[in-house]
């Protein structure tokens, strides 16, 4: 679509042809600016195929029903990674990494149970003190009266400090994980942190070296309620090949990585737009319940997940046909007013906070969930004992990505007193 810069965006969305609007375009995301075209497709025409995009032809399902629908029809709308994989880019053949969550029934269902274990209620509730202890030594690191990046200081170390004990990975080379993260998921472009997809593989391999040594000590030891150690152990992922081992290390890199940081970081940008809604929540910190599924669909940290038709079907009215690429636009179905009482507004107390897409639905639905919630329930219980309030005190910076929905800068300030 390339919207020129200083556009009228909303006079934008509702002018353009139908057959030129392309939600996909990762600018409408880094601008800030996706809104309108997909509240104009949710009106007109809201299971909408794009022939032309940066990443080729595809269906965009908009609609939280129709999206629920595609996450339930796992059978014809696969997830297989042989198809070009789970986002809307298509991986190159020769570099698609196997990973649980892009593959289908039974291969899926069997690696899943592998690690399923680690978010056991028992282990929620062990990790539950490890979070609580880090999260107060970050928030009393914190400057006061100064300006800082909340997303470096507090998003990505809390992130990251929660994924070492997940790995139990080696503490002093935790930033080496969101690192690999970033690399992970950035589109490659000239002045990226990635410039080409050799580059990436080269960070691939660095990764795959760093954990074949984690597994080596742990696959001959007892087993630990660790992440390496559940793949080592489990009959489904003892076996795999380093590749396998790779994809789905970087699925858990990934996923509990760049989303969760989001979330962190967007219930600060949203509380500091919504003076009102912070005035209720210190009025009443019971509300963090409430608010954290809120401050996940507001942010939706992942915009999509993709699918491939391995047979003719129906969405929405539309034929799909067998090899179409089909895009879940989770973004725009969080923000549909036909299954959410006003969308588009930040309300820390709504009566079901839970009814959102920002974890998907159906078989793949997002293993880390309640560990992300119980993440950000802590930061915000912390936040509420320490700070009168953080104030925003400049433009938030987002990422040029149609697929991660996240903010890289944002500058703020703690009151001095
Ligand atoms: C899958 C979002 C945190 C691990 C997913 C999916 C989404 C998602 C959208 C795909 C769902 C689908 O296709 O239907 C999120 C969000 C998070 C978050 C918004 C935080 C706010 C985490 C954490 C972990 C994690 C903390 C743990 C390390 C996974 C895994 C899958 C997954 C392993 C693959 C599940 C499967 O294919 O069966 N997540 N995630 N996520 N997530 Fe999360």
């Amino acid at each position: 679509m390339n919207a020129p810069v200083n556009v009228d965006h909303e006079a934008l969305a509702r002018s353009l042809p139908l057959d030129k609007l392309d939600v996909s375009d990762p600018a409408l995301f880094r601008d800030d600016v996706w809104m309108p075209y997909f509240r104009r497709l949710r009106q007109e025409d809201p299971v909408h195929h794009t022939a032309e995009s940066l990443f080729g032809p595809h269906w965009s399902i908009t609609k939280y029903n129709d999206i629920m629908k595609a996450e339930l029809a796992h059978k014809t709308l696969s997830s297989d990674s042989s198809y070009g994989g789970i986002t809307i880019r298509d991986r190159p053949a020769d570099l698609r990494l196997p990973m649980f969550i892009a593959m289908d029934p039974p291969q899926h269902d069997e690696q899943r149970k592998a690690v399923q274990p680690i978010v056991a209620p028992g282990n929620l509730a062990k990790l539950e003190g490890v979070i609580r202890e880090r999260v107060c030594r970050i928030l009393d690191g914190l400057p006061r009266g100064e300006t800082f990046n909340w997303v470096d200081h507090v998003s990505i170390e809390l992130t990251v400090q929660m994924l070492a004990t997940l790995f139990d990975f080696p503490f002093e080379d935790r930033r080496k994980l969101s690192y690999w993260s970033d690399r992970a998921t950035a589109f490659p472009m000239p002045g990226g942190i990635i410039e080409t997809e050799e580059q990436r593989e080269e960070v691939f391999a660095e990764c795959l070296a760093y954990f074949t040594n984690l597994w080596n000590e742990r696959v001959n030891a007892e087993p630990r309620p660790d992440l390496v150690s559940m793949l080592a152990h489990a009959e489904a992922t003892r076996n795999m090949t380093p590749r396998e081992f790779l994809g789905n290390l970087i699925l858990l890199i990934v996923g509990g990585n760049d989303t969760t940081r989001n979330s962190i970081s967007g219930g600060v940008l949203f509380l500091d737009q919504n003076p009102g809604e912070f005035a209720k929540l210190r009025a009443n910190p019971g509300l963090i319940e409430t608010m954290v599924p809120e401050i996940i669909r507001y942010q939706t940290p992942l915009s999509h997940m993709r699918r491939t038709a391995v047979a003719d079907t129906e969405i929405g009215g539309k034929l799909i046909r067998k090899g179409e690429k089909v895009v879940m636009w989770y973004i725009s179905g969080n923000r549909d007013e036909e299954a959410i009482e006003e969308p588009d507004h930040f309300i820390i107390d709504r009566k079901r906070p839970r009814q959102h897409l920002s974890f998907g639905f159906g078989i793949h639905r997002c293993v880390g969930n309640r560990l992300a919630e119980m993440q950000l329930k802590i930061l915000w219980e912390e936040i509420l004992a320490r700070f009168p309030r953080i104030e925003v005190v400049g433009e938030p910076q987002r990422i040029y990505s149609s697929f991660v929905h996240g903010i890289t800068d944002l500058p703020v300030r703690i009151p001095a007193n």
